[in-house]
């Protein structure tokens, strides 16, 4: 089976449904998502989408200082000015498609802090904003007659020249995008899909981790994809540990403590009750999250334990159920009540600061190929995210990516001979253990050698182990029919891949990137681009 439409979108979180909603205007929009339609990443942002609101305390001037800060040098101060001065507008938008974010007693939104913010700035709808920003857009796409989605979908690979037998290089300025092939989970097929414009929104990759706060479905399809085609991505090595995953042996993914409880007055605090933050950073346990992260990876190592405690004992019982109903029931849940308890933490991959390289109108470098949300890199995250930033990015690039798509692709046209995908010769796999089996080898060696902190020794031990998995999995794919399992493992392996080359690229710490052989920032400012 083959399809053919104007838009094709890759992805169901808030990036490709923002974007969606607003291309429908002009034309056939497809949305092909792996799992259920409402499966990603945006589902579980537990905190909030930061944005100016109030005038009066804060200003527009503050969130860019705030994001350029945490950013550590590297952020792109031209792209932090067009997210914060036109997130305004975006979050009107979602408001009219019927998102919901709370209000103080007197009509005003109730903004929340969290850490690297200097003012209270960041819009919540309980602690499921993600949820609920997630349920209005579907309530909305599922009205409009121009998009479909295709639920359990697997976008395998895009399609370029490459499959017309044309060669491309990684210096080629022509790659062109003419949508993708997609697995049919339903039927165990590999259809095509041909589209004018693709846009890549298919989320982070936190599952190159054995510890994560991302839904299983976040293993780095997108970035994966793009390399292979000859994209260009950028920043890789900023990958971002929340510094407050529930301690919880056993939860897979590990669940959230929301930042918002901090800025809720939570304090962290050593397994002893003493709090220890004051000691790494003078703005405590609010301090940004690379700081904070590392300070608790520290305490872990020096006490033997295998989290510290976030205490938000002293605040009441009705604020508390009030603000972070979800967080207090999951604890409540494992026998913590936040009330009277102490909550084990310790930090667990959160997000992925670089991605797919674009441009201010989200194209990347390959022509009819744009990338949003947390797959792309902006230049808005530079080395290290400032909390509660994504959503907003994800917004306001989508904006962007739909008004230059559609000045665009009226005259795009998509060659009528590109093959069906090829499956000759492959065979079923009766040993899909195997698949399990070097998955978890993966996120075991990314885990021990490539975390909160690094070393040259660590990195090429990472390397020449990452070496042997992913020359077993590329001989498996070439000769095994597809499956989702085996396509999300080959995936993960170039993502980590990407991970350690562009980490062993940065001789410097920065932001999230820190590693003991060059414990200082260099003079010169630099991506990591490949
Ligand atoms: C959180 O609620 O702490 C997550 C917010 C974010 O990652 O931006």
């Amino acid at each position: 089976m083959s399809k053919s439409v104007d838009f094709l979108v890759v992805g169901s979180g808030i990036a490709g449904l923002s974007f969606a909603l607003k291309a429908a205007n002009h034309g056939k929009v497809l949305i092909v998502t792996k799992s259920n339609e409402d499966e990603s990443n945006t589902k579980y942002a537990q905190g909030g989408v930061a944005v100016v609101v109030d005038k009066k305390e804060d200003s527009f001037e503050k969130h860019i200082n705030d994001t350029l800060i945490a950013g550590d040098g590297l952020c792109d101060k031209e792209v932090v000015e067009i997210v914060v001065k036109e997130g305004p507008d975006r979050i009107n938008e979602i408001i009219d498609y019927g998102t919901s974010f709370d209000k103080t007693n007197e009509g005003l939104y109730d903004l929340a802090k969290e850490g690297g913010h200097s003012e209270f700035r960041v819009l919540h709808y309980k602690d499921i904003t993600g949820f609920e920003i997630e349920r209005a857009l579907l309530e909305q796409i599922h009205q409009n007659p121009n998009i479909e989605i295709l639920t359990h979908y697997f976008a395998v690979d895009l399609i370029t020249q490459h499959h017309l037998g044309v060669f491309v290089d990684k210096s080629s300025t022509d790659i062109t995008c003419y949508g993708i092939y997609a697995l049919n989970t339903h039927t165990g097929n590999v259809e095509k899909i041909l589209s004018k414009v693709t846009v890549m929104a298919s989320g982070g990759a936190g599952h190159i981790y054995s510890v994560t706060t991302n839904p299983t479905i976040a293993t780095g399809d997108g970035v994966a994809m793009v390399y292979r085609a000859k994209g260009k991505v950028r920043n890789m090595e900023f990958i971002q540990f929340h510094p407050t995953a529930l301690y919880n042996p056993g939860d897979y993914p590990s669940f959230l403590i929301s930042e918002a409880v901090r800025g809720f007055g939570g304090v962290l605090k050593r397994t002893n009750g003493e709090e220890f933050m004051y000691e790494y950073d003078e703005r405590g346990s609010l301090a940004p999250r690379d700081i904070v992260a590392r300070a608790i990876d520290a305490e872990i190592k020096k006490s033997g334990e295998d989290y510290v405690y976030l205490d938000i004992r002293h605040r009441s019982k009705k604020d508390i159920l009030k603000h972070f109903p979800n967080i207090y029931a999951k604890c409540l849940d494992i026998g913590i009540d936040l009330t009277k308890d102490m909550i084990p933490v310790a930090p667990a991959c959160h997000y992925m600061c670089g991605g797919v390289m674009v441009d201010h109108d989200g194209r990347s470098s390959i022509r009819q190929l744009y990338a949003c949300g947390e797959c792309s890199s902006t230049g808005l995250h530079g080395a290290n995210r400032l909390a509660s930033n994504s959503l907003l990015e994800a917004l306001v690039f989508a904006h962007r990516i739909y008004k230059n798509a559609i000045s665009r692709f009226d005259g795009i046209v998509v060659p009528d001979n590109i093959p069906d995908w090829d499956e000759h010769g492959v065979k079923l796999s009766n040993e899909d253990i195997l698949v399990t089996h070097n998955v978890r080898e993966m996120q075991k060696i990314m885990s021990d050698y490539v975390g909160i902190v690094r070393s040259d020794f660590r990195l090429e031990r990472a390397m020449r182990r990452l070496g042997l998995l992913y020359e077993e999995t590329e001989s498996f794919y070439k000769q095994t029919k597809l499956s989702v399992k085996l396509c999300e493992l080959r995936n993960l392996i170039q993502v980590s891949y990407i991970v350690v080359k562009s980490a062993m690229m940065r001789k410097e710490s920065r932001g999230l990137h820190y590693t003991t052989d060059y414990p200082e920032h260099q003079a010169i400012l630099e991506d990591t681009v490949f």
